[in-house]
């Protein structure tokens, strides 16, 4: 299926139609109703509700302080404004690491209260065991692997990943592990493209054979070279949005500008007094 054709509701068995027919499918992060709405009107068929909104929506310099609340509050607002989307939810710092007991019951209330389609989890191998046991108690999951901002304290910063062989190697056992766990779909940041190629050819007989239609495992790049079967960035990047954009996100449009553009206009009107003078909708009957 064409990812322009209408359809009805994308699930996970959709991506894995479009990685077993070699389709690439965009994915973009997306916070509120209105702009979920947009983005599906634009043929976006795929929403990252990101902890990114911690930066873009509330204003923090890292995706830390985003919490459950927020990010349930959001998703299902997502999930309103693009009612057949696949919609996925990021697990928050501190809502998956505290015990697999307590990550369980946040993973399944990103299912039913945010009535998102698969969660994601930042992760490296010591995960999965959580891995395994979400996806048996029902949760699809996103294993998030690569550069991973939520370990920005522990780094000192943000850096990419699988800068060295050793490094590059270790992701792709990492990714096999993950995917072996029962990692429904990986999500890799920030590596050379070495890295994501040697992923999507570890699981192309899984992902071509007879059974893709219920096994492929979808490989989600961001920033992560070409060979993924999607690509999701950061929405306030791609609209110019964002006063900084990785190297991999050009802007492709000007809405921060367009912002500023209305505003002033707004801003002469009202304070030459024009505004309402002959135009005031509402008059007295009598
Ligand atoms: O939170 C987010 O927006 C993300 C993407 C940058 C992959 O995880």
């Amino acid at each position: 299926m064409p990812i322009s054709s209408p359809s009805p509701r994308v699930t996970l068995r959709t991506l894995r139609q479009w990685v077993k027919q070699g389709q690439p499918f965009p994915m973009l992060t997306c916070y509120d109703a209105t702009t979920a709405s947009w983005l599906w009107r634009g043929g976006v068929r795929t929403l990252l509700v990101g902890d990114t909104a911690a930066q873009f929506i509330l204003g923090h310099d890292s995706t830390l302080p985003a919490t459950m609340p927020f990010m349930l509050e959001i998703t299902a607002a997502v999930r309103r404004g693009a009612p057949d989307a696949f919609v996925m939810a990021d697990m928050p710092f501190g809502s998956y690491q505290c015990g697999e007991d307590d990550a369980i019951r946040n993973a399944m209330r990103f299912v039913v209260e945010g009535r998102a389609d698969v969660v994601k989890l930042e992760v490296d191998a010591s995960f999965a065991p959580l891995v395994r046991r979400l996806s048996s108690s029902g949760v699809p999951v996103v294993a998030h692997i690569g550069s991973r901002p939520q370990q920005v304290r522990v780094k000192g910063g943000y850096v990419h990943a699988g800068r060295t062989r050793a490094e590059a190697d270790e992701i792709v056992r990492t990714a096999t592990l993950l995917v072996e766990a029962g990692a429904s779909m990986l999500l890799i940041e920030a590596t050379p493209s070495e890295v994501s190629s040697e992923i999507v050819n570890r699981l192309q007989d899984r992902n071509t054979g007879p059974d893709a239609g219920k096994n492929a495992v979808p490989v989600i790049g961001c920033g992560a070279g070409a060979a993924c079967h999607g690509h999701v960035i950061v929405l306030h990047d791609l609209l110019g949005l964002s006063s900084w954009q990785p190297p991999f996100a050009a802007p492709m449009g000007a809405v921060g500008t367009n912002i500023e553009e209305a505003a002033s206009k707004w801003v002469k009107l009202v304070e030459s007094r024009r505004y309402l003078t002959d135009t005031h909708p509402y008059k007295l009957d009598g």
